[in-house]
């Protein structure tokens, strides 16, 4: 495809679309009443950082999910890459991740000096494949990157047996699923550690493309966290002292290089209004997912499956078609935005070149990512758009 076509793919709308991919304006529209006076109150603060609305978000999240410790950063790339220093992961280490997933993950992975190893995915729930994650274990394996994928909690129980046979923790990753559930329970608290990002195309996003957290009932992992994201900053030691007359009443000082990754009060107090309607929309994105299943139901696409006792955060709805780009363009034609989310499939992606993977490594993820298409889907869709949506994919597959 050239630079062209993608663009056109991509672009955010310079015409308001029928279908856009986007919702946050509508998403807004709804809650303005609560979140505009909250925005306010905290320019009003003065307190950009460091403040009450981050520390409560951190415990209001953290509690949501199950688990004890929240530290909040600049993103989920940040959460990824402090969780690796925090635990002390660097060069030499592997980290296992879903050959299909966004490339911000081995980005990070690579940003801490460690190496993304690709694990091929279930074809029929696009998440990791517990096979595939035990053949991929070897004696260099730290860390599993098990991230709920579109939407949908990955099969937990058995990557965590396979984990524990091994020795190796999980980190969880449920950027594209808080509030999501296996069997009854909230995801985030069955690895070892979780990341979530908010950034702006996020299920819970904050009001920018800034926003992470990680979360651990691990009390010493969430302080060495917090020291990292804080560029370094820890109370001084007799291993790393500092004369007692340059020592500020606070005991610390600056013990490492590392990062300035805050979560800023603004996000924070969007992130807590929101939070706050997390479990509705996901019961209302779901009821739009059985909207699209009864409207496609009769073309011949594959729609979603959804593995037992799992609830899904449907991070758009995920159809494969063959001829993908041909009906992505058409879709596009009508005013319906799609996405493409993820291709290239990691492993050919050219950062990835360095490891020497190939075409054929992960068979099930690349026909994946050959032939998905995510279909808008979020809390203020219609059903007459949905309907648009089917409509216009019957004609672009009765014109393969
Ligand atoms: C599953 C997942 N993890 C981590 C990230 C990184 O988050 P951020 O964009 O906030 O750095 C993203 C997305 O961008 C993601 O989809």
């Amino acid at each position: 495809m050239n630079r062209a076509t993608s663009d056109r793919l991509q672009r955010t709308t310079e015409v308001p679309a029928q279908v856009p991919w986007n919702n946050n304006a509508l998403q807004y529209a709804r809650i303005k009443d609560e979140l505009a006076p909250e925005v306010e109150r905290v320019l009003a603060s003065g307190a950009y950082v460091l403040s009450e609305d981050v520390t409560g978000f951190e415990r209001e999240f953290a509690a949501y999910c199950g688990v004890r410790h929240g530290v909040g950063v600049h993103s989920g790339t940040d959460a990824i890459s402090i969780l690796l220093r925090a635990i002390g992961l660097g060069p030499g280490d592997e980290v296992l991740v879903p050959v299909n997933s966004c490339s911000s993950e081995p980005n990070a992975i690579m940003l801490a000096g460690a190496t993304p190893v690709p694990v091929d995915i279930d074809a029929r729930t696009y998440n990791l494949d517990p096979e595939a994650v035990a053949a991929a274990i070897g004696p260099n394996t730290r860390l599993i990157h098990a991230v709920h994928a579109y939407g949908q909690p990955c099969a937990m129980g058995d990557i965590i047996k396979i984990a524990r046979d091994h020795g190796v923790p999980v980190l969880e990753d449920i950027s594209l699923a808080p509030g999501t559930t296996i069997d009854g329970e909230r995801v985030g608290r069955f690895g070892d550690f979780a990341v979530a990002s908010f950034g702006h195309g996020k299920i819970l996003n904050a009001a920018g493309n800034g926003g992470g957290i990680i979360i651990t009932d691990d009390a010493t992992v969430a302080e060495r966290a917090r020291d990292l994201a804080t560029y370094g900053s820890g109370f001084v030691s007799e291993a790393q002292p500092v004369a007692e007359a340059y020592l500020g009443p606070s005991g610390r000082a600056w013990l490492e290089p590392a990062f300035n990754s805050f979560l800023d009060a603004i996000q924070a107090a969007t992130l807590r209004v929101k939070l706050r309607h997390l479990d509705r929309w996901l019961a209302e994105r779901g009821e739009r997912a059985r909207w699209y299943d009864e409207c496609l139901a009769e073309l011949d696409v594959v729609t979603p499956h959804i593995a037992e006792g799992v609830t899904c955060a449907y991070r758009g709805y995920i159809i494969r078609v063959r001829d993908r780009n041909r009906v992505q363009a058409h879709l596009l034609e009508a005013g319906v935005e799609t996405r493409a989310w993820y291709t290239p499939p990691v492993h050919l992606q050219p950062a990835m070149a360095r490891y020497g993977y190939r075409e054929g490594d992960f068979p099930a993820g690349e026909a994946f990512a050959r032939e998905l298409i995510l279909l808008p889907l979020y809390p203020e869709l219609e059903t007459s758009q949905v309907e648009h949506v089917a409509r216009t994919l019957r004609d672009a597959l009765g014109g393969a």
